[in-house]
């Protein structure tokens, strides 16, 4: 893992700093000889953020998505942005200006369907004639899966199908995504989503039930089908892939549904939790499977590296796209997740 390349200390502002994504961000950040700005909407809540943090004082800048000039203030000098507050249906768009106003490329890691086609529909024109660069959903959900896509397709530039099973070992959910569940809920009315024959379908009936054949030594799991996550937003706006579903393990399923499921706690001195995750992505054409696989320890300590190489990538030039673009356009994804390897174990296959 490189360092923070370039004659000068890179600058990135964190939006939602704080929050339990936030500080594993700010953390890699500093890890990797950024400078974090510290950003939340609660004065109080960064000011002892900031006072507990380790090292040398932290930039701290309050700033509410209701307030334009809060926002500059908080970007200013900075040179990217990682947003890191949800629910994104609320924070992206107001940020998204803000980097856009600011001149500044602007990360996410938004895990909402709704809130990352919004992202795509209204701000692709506009990044692209400005030149800009925008990454949504640059986190474990809809960024690594795309990354993962990207990589087992190789040189096929379409596929017929493409399957992201997440085999968690459990999943103890932060207010953060809770509340970003509820939003999706609400936005969908009661409806679930997902991505068949070329667009978003939004359906009454319910998710199937099936098994699913991780690599061993997970093996054969109950997974629900369709449950759908960001991927079928990021895959197929760069890919031609006709349908895209994500699959999750039952277990998981059921303690995120589950009210009473504590939030996440350290169990390592890196901050992590114990959960484990398994990420398994396979994709065909035409009769032949190409499959990529990951495996790491905990989907929100994860999401820093994801979204702080994406900087880093950014900020030095290593990007191939312009505008609104998911990982796998904006990155070569094979060499990506090399550059992970200290926080992810990553198998191609075919
Ligand atoms: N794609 C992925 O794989 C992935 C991975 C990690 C996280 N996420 C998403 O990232 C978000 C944060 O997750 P988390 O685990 O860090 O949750 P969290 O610990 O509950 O933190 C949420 C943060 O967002 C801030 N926030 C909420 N609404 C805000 C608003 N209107 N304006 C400004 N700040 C606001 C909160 O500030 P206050 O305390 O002041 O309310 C807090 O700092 C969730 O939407 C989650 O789904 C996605």
């Amino acid at each position: 893992m490189g360092t923070a390349t370039g004659s000068k200390r890179r600058t990135v502002a964190v939006f939602g700093a704080y929050g339990h994504t936030g500080r594993f961000v700010v953390a890699e950040l500093r890890a990797r000889g950024f400078h974090p700005v510290a950003v939340g909407r609660d004065a109080g809540k960064l000011r002892a953020f900031a006072a507990a943090e380790p090292g040398p004082a932290l930039d701290a800048r309050t700033a509410s998505v209701d307030d334009a000039a809060s926002l500059d203030r908080a970007l200013a000098g900075a040179d990217a942005v990682i947003n890191c507050a949800g629910p994104f249906a609320v924070t992206a768009a107001p940020v998204i200006e803000a980097a856009l106003r600011a001149g500044i490329p602007y990360v996410d890691v938004a895990a909402e369907i709704e809130a990352n086609v919004d992202t795509f529909a209204h701000f692709t024109e506009r990044a692209r004639a400005a030149g800009a660069l925008i990454v949504p959903a640059m986190a474990f959900y809809g960024g690594l899966g795309d990354l993962l896509v990207t990589a087992a397709m190789g040189d096929w530039t379409a596929a017929d199908e493409a399957h992201i099973a997440y085999g968690l070992s459990g999943w103890h959910p932060t207010a953060g995504t809770r509340e970003a569940g509820a939003v999706s809920r609400e936005r969908r009315d009661g409806r679930r989503v997902r991505y068949a024959n070329g667009g978003l379908e939004y359906r009454d009936d319910a998710a199937p039930g099936l098994k699913w054949s991780f690599p061993e030594p997970m093996g054969t799991r109950a997974v629900i089908g369709e449950f759908s996550m960001a991927d079928i937003v990021t895959v197929p706006s760069h890919l031609s892939v006709p349908d895209v579903t994500t699959y999750m393990t039952v277990e998981a399923a059921g303690e995120l549904a589950d009210p009473e499921t504590p939030a996440p706690t350290a169990s390592d001195e890196r901050g992590r939790s114990e959960q484990t995750f398994l990420v398994d992505a396979v994709v065909r054409s035409g009769g032949v499977e190409r499959r990529a696989v990951a495996r790491g320890q905990d989907i929100y300590a994860v999401s820093a590296p994801l979204a702080v190489e994406a900087v880093d990538r950014v900020l030095t030039g290593r990007t191939r796209a312009k505008g609104v673009v998911s990982a796998g356009a904006a990155f070569d994804a094979a060499d990506f997740l090399r550059a992970l390897s200290a926080h992810l174990t990553v198998e191609l296959v075919g």
